[in-house]
Order: C-alpha cells, then structure tokens, then sequence
C-alpha cells in the first residue's frame, strides 16, 4: 500500500506540450478506460461516456475543430485555424470523457458530474502509473457548441475533460501545493479550531 501511496503524493501531469510518440498499446488503453469507468457513482447510473481519438482520427477530427474555431472566431488567421487541426494531433491518444448526466428521482445532476470528474482522475492517475504522460484539458473545444455538436452530444452533456495521454519527452517540476493547514480545519467538540 506504501507504493500507491508513494505514487499519489508524487504523480502530477505532463504538460502536453513536453508529450511524444508512443501513446498506449490497444490493451492497455482498454485498462485505461476500465479504471476510468470504476468510480464512485451513486445509484449506479454510469453518467459519463468516452470517446476515443488515436491516430488519423486526431487529424480527422482537427477539421472539425478547425471549422468551429473559424466559426466562433472570424478575425482568426489562416495559421491560428490551420494549428486547431493540429489540436488532438499534439499527443498519441486523447480520451474526452463526456458527463452524461440525466434525470434522477434521487441523484442531483451535481454528484453525476463529480462522478464524471473522478472519471476524468482515474483515467490521469491509472494513465501515469502504466508510465506514460498524461493531462486533463478542457481549453476552448470544451465549451464549443460547435465541437459539442461534432462529437453528437446530447443536450444535457458537456465535456468533462480531454485526457490527453502519450510518453513524457521530459520530466516537469512539480508546481506548488496548497498549503494543507490553510484548507484544512478540525472541528472537536466546542467546535471548528479557530473559534
Ligand atoms: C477540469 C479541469 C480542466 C483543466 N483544463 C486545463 C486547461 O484547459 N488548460 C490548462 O493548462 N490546464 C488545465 N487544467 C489543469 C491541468 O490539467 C492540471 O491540473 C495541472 O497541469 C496540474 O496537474 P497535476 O496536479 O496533475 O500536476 C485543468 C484541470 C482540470 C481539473
């Protein structure tokens, strides 16, 4: 237990700029997507999807991207579309892990989307620990109705994440932490510590 331990204190994402050729093998991206579909989920709803991007598809779906990037943006330039094509292109294997919440007598769509979030975790986490690099993006394809229209989203769905997956050219610094004691408070029994 130590180790998984040791791992979570120590793991953090690669930035996708510093990611390379070779992304995962077909069975290990099947283990990837296994331990991103085993999250808490209460009432067992699976509110969440994923859709998979790897080789030509990234260049394939880049048309799309360019396309709502020039829709959404009309003073773009020829070069800042062309580099939307490029966008999934930048590593081996980009997962979007869709939040796919629906109507529940007694789940709020809150906790489906949270769900959906620790999908988004696992999927980091379990990517890291078979060696590779990985990050969890949003950036503007996120909150594109144009991208969400590309990817057949239903109404209610959104983007949780691009989990963009692929070797580590470098290793990043760590970035700083929060400050465990300024988040954290304890409550005994006169109450929270502070007061
Ligand atoms: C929901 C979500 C969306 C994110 N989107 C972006 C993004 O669009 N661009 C970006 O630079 N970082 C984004 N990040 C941040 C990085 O994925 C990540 O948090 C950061 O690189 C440090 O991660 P680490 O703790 O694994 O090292 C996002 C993080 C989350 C949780």
């Amino acid at each position: 237990m130590t180790d998984i331990i040791d791992f979570l204190l120590a793991r953090r994402s690669v930035p996708v700029a510093m990611m390379e050729e070779p992304g995962p093998a077909p069975d290990q991206l099947r283990q990837i997507l296994a331990v991103g579909a085993r999250v808490p989920d209460h009432g067992k709803l699976a509110p969440w999807r994923f859709i998979v991007f790897k080789g030509d598809a990234r260049l394939k779906f880049g048309e799309c991207l360019a396309e709502s990037f020039a829709d959404e943006n009309p003073k773009a330039d020829r070069a800042q579309i062309d580099e939307e094509r490029k966008r999934f292109a930048r590593a081996p294997v980009v997962i979007a892990v869709v939040a796919s919440p629906r109507a529940h007598i007694k789940i709020p769509e809150w906790e489906q989307l949270l769900s959906a979030g620790a999908v988004c975790q696992n999927i980091l986490s379990v990517s890291l620990g078979l060696g590779f690099g990985a990050q969890w993006l949003t950036q503007w394809p996120a909150y594109s109705a144009g991208v969400s229209q590309h990817l057949n989203l239903g109404e209610t769905e959104k983007v949780a994440g691009f989990i963009y997956i692929g070797t580590a050219g470098a290793i990043p610094g760590d970035r700083a932490r929060p400050d465990l004691d300024g988040i954290t408070e304890f409550w005994d029994a006169a109450g929270p510590t502070g007061d």
